[in-house]
């Protein structure tokens, strides 16, 4: 059974899930324009890994179940629903089966997503002091 840890890592290569969250101060990016970042460097891991269930174009049993209105090629979707995205993929939860991210697209994924929470609240907060 000299092979049997070797089996263990191949089974176990899952990539870690990233910790922490970024400093606001760091999120320019996304607050510059959240929506080009978002299109270049965000949605393409999104389409990797989600498309094959949350994507428009994706009906009926081609869903796999995945909730008709969730698609992660409409930001009108994702901006509202930014933290549940981010729970359900730091939970490693979602994906739920395939082809998982790696540690790096994991990271930029969920670091854009809290950073997206971040300038909405700063937003909100400017929003109220200027009472319009
Ligand atoms: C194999 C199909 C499949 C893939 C791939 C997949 N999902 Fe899902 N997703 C589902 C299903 C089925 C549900 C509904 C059941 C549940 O909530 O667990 C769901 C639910 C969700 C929800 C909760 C929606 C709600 O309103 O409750 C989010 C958020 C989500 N997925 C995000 C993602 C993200 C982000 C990815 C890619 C990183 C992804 N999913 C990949 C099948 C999939």
């Amino acid at each position: 059974m000299r092979w049997l840890p070797l089996l263990l890592l191949l089974l176990g290569c899952d990539p870690a899930i990233p910790d922490g969250n970024p400093a606001p101060a760091s999120c320019g990016d996304v607050a510059d324009g959240e929506q080009a970042y978002f299109e270049s460097d965000v949605q393409p891991i999104l389409e990797t890994y989600c498309a094959w269930c949350h994507w428009s174009d994706k009906e009926g049993e081609d869903r796999h179940a995945a909730p008709v209105a969730v698609n992660f090629d409409d930001y009108d979707y994702l901006k509202p629903n930014t933290f549940l995205t981010w729970a359900r993929m730091k939970d490693g939860t979602m994906p739920p089966m395939g082809r998982m991210p790696s540690t790096e697209e994991y990271r930029t994924v969920l670091d854009f997503l809290s950073c997206l929470d971040a300038v909405r609240e700063a937003e909100l907060a400017d929003d109220d002091d200027s009472s319009s």
